[in-house]
Protein backbone atom coordinates (compact mmCIF):
# COMPACT_ATOMS: atom_id res chain seq x y z
CA UNK A 1 0.00 0.00 0.00
CA UNK A 2 2.74 2.08 0.88
CA UNK A 3 4.97 1.76 -2.00
CA UNK A 4 2.32 2.06 -4.47
CA UNK A 5 1.66 5.32 -2.48
CA UNK A 6 5.55 6.49 -3.28
CA UNK A 7 4.79 5.76 -6.72
CA UNK A 8 2.14 7.33 -7.25
CA UNK A 9 3.54 10.60 -5.05
CA UNK A 10 7.02 10.36 -7.89
CA UNK A 11 4.61 9.95 -10.82
CA UNK A 12 2.82 12.64 -9.25
CA UNK A 13 6.34 14.95 -9.18
CA UNK A 14 7.62 13.81 -12.42
CA UNK A 15 4.35 15.24 -14.36
CA UNK A 16 4.74 18.01 -12.34
CA UNK A 17 8.48 18.69 -13.70
CA UNK A 18 7.40 17.66 -17.04
CA UNK A 19 4.40 20.30 -17.00
CA UNK A 20 6.88 22.89 -15.72
CA UNK A 21 9.56 22.16 -18.17
CA UNK A 22 7.08 22.01 -21.07
CA UNK A 23 5.71 25.38 -19.31
CA UNK A 24 9.06 26.77 -19.44
CA UNK A 25 9.91 26.01 -23.23
CA UNK A 26 6.56 27.07 -24.28
CA UNK A 27 7.08 30.84 -22.83
CA UNK A 28 11.11 30.80 -23.98
CA UNK A 29 10.66 34.37 -25.06
CA UNK A 30 14.60 34.52 -26.05
CA UNK A 31 14.92 34.88 -29.91
CA UNK A 32 16.82 31.41 -29.80
CA UNK A 33 13.60 29.94 -27.91
CA UNK A 34 11.08 31.51 -30.98
CA UNK A 35 13.19 30.32 -33.53
CA UNK A 36 13.58 27.07 -32.49
CA UNK A 37 10.00 26.51 -32.00
CA UNK A 38 9.16 28.23 -35.43
CA UNK A 39 11.90 25.53 -36.99
CA UNK A 40 10.65 22.71 -35.08
CA UNK A 41 7.24 23.10 -35.35
CA UNK A 42 5.98 25.50 -38.26
CA UNK A 43 8.68 25.26 -40.80
CA UNK A 44 7.56 20.87 -41.16
CA UNK A 45 4.28 21.80 -42.45
CA UNK A 46 5.46 23.30 -45.45
CA UNK A 47 7.43 20.15 -46.51
CA UNK A 48 6.50 19.43 -50.03
CA UNK A 49 5.29 16.39 -49.48
CA UNK A 50 3.20 17.34 -46.60
CA UNK A 51 -0.40 16.80 -46.77
CA UNK A 52 -2.13 20.45 -45.73
CA UNK A 53 -5.53 20.84 -44.14
CA UNK A 54 -6.35 23.83 -46.69
CA UNK A 55 -5.59 21.92 -49.57
CA UNK A 56 -8.87 19.45 -48.81
CA UNK A 57 -11.20 22.83 -50.08
CA UNK A 58 -8.76 24.59 -51.72
CA UNK A 59 -6.73 24.61 -54.99
CA UNK A 60 -2.74 24.50 -53.92
CA UNK A 61 -1.88 28.40 -53.31
CA UNK A 62 -4.22 28.58 -50.66
CA UNK A 63 -2.34 28.14 -47.00
CA UNK A 64 -0.08 29.02 -44.77
CA UNK A 65 2.05 29.80 -46.99
CA UNK A 66 0.24 32.10 -48.66
CA UNK A 67 0.80 34.69 -45.55
CA UNK A 68 4.83 34.05 -45.12
CA UNK A 69 6.78 37.07 -45.35
CA UNK A 70 10.29 37.74 -45.00
CA UNK A 71 10.81 36.49 -41.00
CA UNK A 72 8.61 34.26 -38.62
CA UNK A 73 8.06 37.43 -36.42
CA UNK A 74 6.80 39.41 -39.58
CA UNK A 75 4.30 36.49 -40.55
CA UNK A 76 2.71 36.43 -37.27
CA UNK A 77 2.32 40.38 -37.07
CA UNK A 78 1.08 40.10 -40.57
CA UNK A 79 -1.97 36.96 -39.21
CA UNK A 80 -2.35 39.41 -36.13
CA UNK A 81 -2.82 42.36 -38.40
CA UNK A 82 -5.22 40.44 -40.85
CA UNK A 83 -7.20 38.78 -37.83
CA UNK A 84 -6.37 35.84 -38.14
CA UNK A 85 -5.04 35.10 -34.89
CA UNK A 86 -6.07 35.58 -32.15
CA UNK A 87 -3.53 37.16 -29.24
CA UNK A 88 -6.01 37.43 -26.35
CA UNK A 89 -7.43 33.68 -26.46
CA UNK A 90 -5.16 32.01 -28.81
CA UNK A 91 -8.47 29.27 -28.67
CA UNK A 92 -10.29 31.48 -30.52
CA UNK A 93 -8.00 32.08 -33.14
CA UNK A 94 -9.96 31.85 -37.18
CA UNK A 95 -6.96 29.78 -38.51
CA UNK A 96 -7.28 27.50 -35.89
CA UNK A 97 -11.17 27.37 -36.49
CA UNK A 98 -9.80 27.20 -40.74
CA UNK A 99 -7.78 23.77 -39.59
CA UNK A 100 -10.65 22.92 -37.36
CA UNK A 101 -12.91 22.64 -40.51
CA UNK A 102 -10.85 20.25 -42.42
CA UNK A 103 -12.56 16.22 -42.16
CA UNK A 104 -10.00 14.31 -40.43
CA UNK A 105 -11.71 10.72 -42.45
CA UNK A 106 -9.86 11.60 -45.69
CA UNK A 107 -6.80 9.64 -46.89
CA UNK A 108 -4.32 12.58 -47.08
CA UNK A 109 -5.90 14.79 -44.35
CA UNK A 110 -6.04 12.05 -41.46
CA UNK A 111 -6.85 13.37 -38.02
CA UNK A 112 -3.42 12.33 -37.05
CA UNK A 113 -1.75 15.06 -39.63
CA UNK A 114 -4.59 17.63 -38.55
CA UNK A 115 -3.38 17.42 -34.98
CA UNK A 116 -0.07 18.09 -35.45
CA UNK A 117 -0.99 20.91 -37.77
CA UNK A 118 -3.29 22.47 -34.79
CA UNK A 119 -0.70 21.70 -32.35
CA UNK A 120 2.42 23.53 -34.08
CA UNK A 121 0.14 26.53 -35.10
CA UNK A 122 -1.70 26.89 -31.25
CA UNK A 123 1.70 26.48 -29.59
CA UNK A 124 3.34 29.44 -32.04
CA UNK A 125 0.15 31.90 -30.99
CA UNK A 126 0.32 30.71 -26.98
CA UNK A 127 3.94 31.80 -27.47
CA UNK A 128 3.66 35.06 -29.50
CA UNK A 129 0.10 35.74 -26.65
CA UNK A 130 2.22 35.33 -23.83
CA UNK A 131 6.19 36.83 -24.88
CA UNK A 132 4.14 39.52 -27.51
CA UNK A 133 5.57 40.48 -31.34
CA UNK A 134 9.11 40.44 -31.95
CA UNK A 135 9.73 43.52 -33.82
CA UNK A 136 8.11 46.55 -34.91
CA UNK A 137 6.29 46.06 -38.58
CA UNK A 138 4.42 49.31 -38.64
CA UNK A 139 1.06 49.90 -39.55
CA UNK A 140 1.58 47.64 -42.46
CA UNK A 141 2.93 44.40 -41.20
CA UNK A 142 1.84 42.42 -43.93
CA UNK A 143 3.40 44.73 -46.46
CA UNK A 144 1.73 43.74 -49.34
CA UNK A 145 2.42 45.15 -52.40
CA UNK A 146 -0.68 46.25 -54.39
CA UNK A 147 -1.64 43.25 -56.21
CA UNK A 148 -1.99 43.56 -60.25
CA UNK A 149 -3.42 42.26 -62.68
CA UNK A 150 -0.43 40.51 -64.37
CA UNK A 151 0.99 39.14 -60.97
CA UNK A 152 -1.62 35.83 -61.97
CA UNK A 153 -0.51 36.53 -65.88
CA UNK A 154 0.44 32.53 -66.85
CA UNK A 155 -2.90 31.81 -67.86
CA UNK A 156 -3.42 34.54 -70.37
CA UNK A 157 -3.29 32.56 -73.01
CA UNK A 158 -5.07 29.57 -75.04
CA UNK A 159 -6.66 29.60 -71.32
CA UNK A 160 -10.04 27.95 -71.96
CA UNK A 161 -8.38 24.28 -72.76
CA UNK A 162 -7.98 23.68 -69.19
CA UNK A 163 -11.54 23.12 -68.42
CA UNK A 164 -13.01 19.39 -68.94
CA UNK A 165 -16.12 19.33 -67.68
CA UNK A 166 -16.07 15.36 -67.21
CA UNK A 167 -13.37 16.51 -64.07
CA UNK A 168 -15.74 18.58 -62.04
CA UNK A 169 -17.62 16.46 -59.94
CA UNK A 170 -19.04 16.56 -56.87
CA UNK A 171 -20.11 19.58 -54.71
CA UNK A 172 -17.23 19.66 -52.87
CA UNK A 173 -15.90 23.16 -51.84
CA UNK A 174 -12.69 22.14 -53.72
CA UNK A 175 -14.72 21.10 -56.77
CA UNK A 176 -16.33 24.14 -56.93
CA UNK A 177 -13.55 26.36 -56.65
CA UNK A 178 -11.30 24.59 -59.00
CA UNK A 179 -14.18 24.48 -61.82
CA UNK A 180 -14.28 28.58 -61.26
CA UNK A 181 -10.94 28.62 -61.42
CA UNK A 182 -10.54 26.89 -64.74
CA UNK A 183 -14.19 28.19 -66.23
CA UNK A 184 -13.85 32.02 -65.67
CA UNK A 185 -10.55 32.56 -63.74
CA UNK A 186 -8.08 31.71 -66.43
CA UNK A 187 -10.49 33.14 -69.07
CA UNK A 188 -11.09 36.53 -67.33
CA UNK A 189 -8.84 38.60 -69.60
CA UNK A 190 -11.93 38.65 -71.65
CA UNK A 191 -13.44 41.00 -69.07
CA UNK A 192 -10.72 43.43 -69.04
CA UNK A 193 -9.54 46.12 -67.84
CA UNK A 194 -13.19 46.88 -66.69
CA UNK A 195 -13.94 45.20 -63.77
CA UNK A 196 -10.21 44.78 -62.55
CA UNK A 197 -10.14 45.82 -58.98
CA UNK A 198 -6.39 47.27 -59.80
CA UNK A 199 -7.98 49.46 -62.69
CA UNK A 200 -9.07 52.45 -61.85
CA UNK A 201 -9.77 54.04 -65.14
CA UNK A 202 -13.71 53.08 -66.87
CA UNK A 203 -15.02 53.99 -62.79
CA UNK A 204 -18.72 53.22 -63.81
CA UNK A 205 -17.53 49.00 -63.88
CA UNK A 206 -18.04 47.44 -60.99
CA UNK A 207 -14.24 46.12 -59.54
CA UNK A 208 -15.07 42.39 -58.43
CA UNK A 209 -12.51 41.38 -60.14
CA UNK A 210 -9.94 40.35 -57.73
CA UNK A 211 -6.27 40.18 -58.79
CA UNK A 212 -3.29 38.96 -57.23
CA UNK A 213 -1.84 35.54 -57.34
CA UNK A 214 -3.76 33.53 -59.27
CA UNK A 215 -5.40 30.36 -56.60
CA UNK A 216 -5.60 33.25 -53.94
CA UNK A 217 -7.12 35.76 -56.41
CA UNK A 218 -9.58 33.68 -57.97
CA UNK A 219 -10.89 32.68 -54.83
CA UNK A 220 -11.32 35.90 -53.82
CA UNK A 221 -13.62 36.62 -57.13
CA UNK A 222 -15.71 33.53 -56.25
CA UNK A 223 -15.90 35.25 -52.70
CA UNK A 224 -16.81 38.70 -54.63
CA UNK A 225 -19.02 37.23 -57.32
CA UNK A 226 -21.13 35.02 -54.93
CA UNK A 227 -21.60 38.23 -52.34
CA UNK A 228 -22.84 40.26 -55.15
CA UNK A 229 -25.56 38.29 -56.28
CA UNK A 230 -24.19 37.20 -59.71
CA UNK A 231 -25.34 33.73 -59.34
CA UNK A 232 -28.34 32.84 -59.26
CA UNK A 233 -28.99 29.49 -57.77
CA UNK A 234 -32.59 28.48 -59.53
CA UNK A 235 -31.88 30.11 -63.11
CA UNK A 236 -28.39 29.63 -63.35
CA UNK A 237 -28.71 30.20 -66.95
CA UNK A 238 -29.77 33.85 -65.66
CA UNK A 239 -26.89 34.49 -63.72
CA UNK A 240 -25.38 38.01 -64.43
CA UNK A 241 -22.01 36.23 -64.43
CA UNK A 242 -23.30 35.02 -67.95
CA UNK A 243 -26.05 37.10 -68.88
CA UNK A 244 -24.40 40.81 -68.44
CA UNK A 245 -21.35 39.87 -71.17
CA UNK A 246 -24.18 38.03 -73.47
CA UNK A 247 -25.72 39.41 -76.40
CA UNK A 248 -29.04 41.08 -75.76
CA UNK A 249 -29.84 39.50 -78.76
CA UNK A 250 -29.00 35.77 -78.02
CA UNK A 251 -31.17 36.51 -74.63
CA UNK A 252 -28.38 38.95 -72.35
CA UNK A 253 -29.48 41.81 -70.77
CA UNK A 254 -28.15 45.50 -71.44
CA UNK A 255 -24.00 45.59 -70.32
CA UNK A 256 -22.10 49.04 -70.25
CA UNK A 257 -18.95 46.49 -71.41
CA UNK A 258 -21.00 45.02 -74.39
CA UNK A 259 -21.42 42.02 -75.66
CA UNK A 260 -18.21 39.77 -74.98
CA UNK A 261 -19.56 35.74 -75.86
CA UNK A 262 -19.92 34.61 -79.44
CA UNK A 263 -22.48 31.85 -78.55
CA UNK A 264 -22.16 28.46 -80.61
CA UNK A 265 -18.39 28.87 -81.13
CA UNK A 266 -17.06 29.89 -77.63
CA UNK A 267 -15.41 27.52 -75.53
CA UNK A 268 -15.65 29.97 -72.91
CA UNK A 269 -19.58 30.93 -72.74
CA UNK A 270 -19.63 26.74 -72.70
CA UNK A 271 -17.24 26.17 -69.90
CA UNK A 272 -19.07 29.12 -67.92
CA UNK A 273 -22.63 27.44 -68.15
CA UNK A 274 -20.75 23.90 -66.61
CA UNK A 275 -20.15 25.40 -63.86
CA UNK A 276 -23.35 27.90 -63.25
CA UNK A 277 -25.19 25.07 -63.71
CA UNK A 278 -23.26 22.82 -61.41
CA UNK A 279 -22.84 25.37 -58.51
CA UNK A 280 -26.89 26.03 -58.52
CA UNK A 281 -27.39 22.19 -58.39
CA UNK A 282 -24.93 21.95 -55.67
CA UNK A 283 -25.95 25.07 -53.78
CA UNK A 284 -29.84 25.33 -54.26
C1 LIG B 1 -13.77 22.24 -45.01
C2 LIG B 1 -13.34 23.14 -46.04
C3 LIG B 1 -12.31 24.24 -45.74
C4 LIG B 1 -11.08 24.11 -45.14
C5 LIG B 1 -10.43 22.87 -44.54
C6 LIG B 1 -10.47 25.42 -45.22
N1 LIG B 1 -11.32 26.29 -45.83
FE1 LIG B 1 -10.90 28.21 -46.31
N2 LIG B 1 -12.81 28.48 -46.89
C7 LIG B 1 -13.77 27.50 -47.02
C8 LIG B 1 -15.02 28.09 -47.40
C9 LIG B 1 -16.34 27.36 -47.63
C10 LIG B 1 -14.78 29.48 -47.55
C11 LIG B 1 -15.80 30.54 -47.95
C12 LIG B 1 -16.03 31.61 -46.97
C13 LIG B 1 -16.23 31.11 -45.59
O1 LIG B 1 -17.11 30.26 -45.38
O2 LIG B 1 -15.49 31.56 -44.72
C14 LIG B 1 -13.38 29.67 -47.23
C15 LIG B 1 -12.73 30.89 -47.29
C16 LIG B 1 -11.35 31.05 -47.23
C17 LIG B 1 -10.63 32.23 -47.59
C18 LIG B 1 -11.23 33.48 -48.17
C19 LIG B 1 -11.64 34.37 -47.08
C20 LIG B 1 -12.34 35.50 -47.70
O3 LIG B 1 -13.57 35.45 -47.70
O4 LIG B 1 -11.66 36.38 -48.22
C21 LIG B 1 -9.30 32.00 -47.38
C22 LIG B 1 -8.14 32.95 -47.63
C23 LIG B 1 -9.20 30.67 -46.86
N3 LIG B 1 -10.47 30.11 -46.77
C24 LIG B 1 -8.03 30.07 -46.50
C25 LIG B 1 -7.95 28.84 -45.86
C26 LIG B 1 -6.76 28.32 -45.25
C27 LIG B 1 -5.40 29.04 -45.21
C28 LIG B 1 -7.08 27.11 -44.73
C29 LIG B 1 -6.20 26.15 -43.97
C30 LIG B 1 -5.57 26.64 -42.77
C31 LIG B 1 -8.50 26.88 -45.05
N4 LIG B 1 -8.99 27.95 -45.70
C32 LIG B 1 -9.20 25.72 -44.73
C33 LIG B 1 -13.57 26.16 -46.79
C34 LIG B 1 -12.45 25.62 -46.15
C1 LIG C 1 -15.27 47.55 -71.72
C2 LIG C 1 -15.58 47.43 -70.33
C3 LIG C 1 -16.21 46.14 -69.83
C4 LIG C 1 -15.82 44.85 -70.10
C5 LIG C 1 -14.68 44.38 -70.95
C6 LIG C 1 -16.71 44.01 -69.35
N1 LIG C 1 -17.62 44.76 -68.66
FE1 LIG C 1 -19.05 44.07 -67.40
N2 LIG C 1 -19.67 45.97 -67.06
C7 LIG C 1 -19.10 47.11 -67.58
C8 LIG C 1 -19.80 48.28 -67.09
C9 LIG C 1 -19.48 49.72 -67.44
C10 LIG C 1 -20.81 47.81 -66.21
C11 LIG C 1 -21.79 48.65 -65.38
C12 LIG C 1 -23.02 48.96 -66.18
C13 LIG C 1 -23.86 47.76 -66.33
O1 LIG C 1 -24.36 47.23 -65.31
O2 LIG C 1 -24.01 47.31 -67.46
C14 LIG C 1 -20.69 46.36 -66.21
C15 LIG C 1 -21.49 45.50 -65.46
C16 LIG C 1 -21.29 44.15 -65.34
C17 LIG C 1 -21.98 43.30 -64.40
C18 LIG C 1 -23.04 43.74 -63.42
C19 LIG C 1 -22.39 44.46 -62.28
C20 LIG C 1 -23.38 44.91 -61.23
O3 LIG C 1 -22.95 44.97 -60.08
O4 LIG C 1 -24.52 45.18 -61.58
C21 LIG C 1 -21.50 42.04 -64.56
C22 LIG C 1 -21.88 40.78 -63.79
C23 LIG C 1 -20.51 42.10 -65.61
N3 LIG C 1 -20.40 43.40 -66.05
C24 LIG C 1 -19.83 41.00 -66.09
C25 LIG C 1 -18.83 41.08 -67.03
C26 LIG C 1 -18.07 39.93 -67.47
C27 LIG C 1 -18.26 38.50 -66.97
C28 LIG C 1 -17.18 40.38 -68.38
C29 LIG C 1 -16.17 39.57 -69.15
C30 LIG C 1 -16.63 38.41 -69.83
C31 LIG C 1 -17.39 41.81 -68.52
N4 LIG C 1 -18.39 42.19 -67.70
C32 LIG C 1 -16.64 42.62 -69.35
C33 LIG C 1 -18.02 47.15 -68.43
C34 LIG C 1 -17.33 46.06 -68.92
Amino acid sequence: MVSRHVVLLGLFGLLLLLDCRLDQSSHDCSMEGRVALYEQRIEPLFLEDRPKSCNQCHLSGIDLEMFLKATPCQTMACLDHRGLVDLKVPEQSLLLAWVDRADPASPLITAEVLAEEREAIHQWIDMTASCGHCGDFGDDPCGDEKPQSDDCASNSEDPVLSFSPSELHGCTDLALEKGFYEAFYVNRFRCFPCHFSDVSEIEEAPKWLQVGACEPASLATLREVEARGYVDTEHPMESLLLTKPLDEEQGGVEHGGGPKFNVGADPFYDALTVWLKRYAECRD
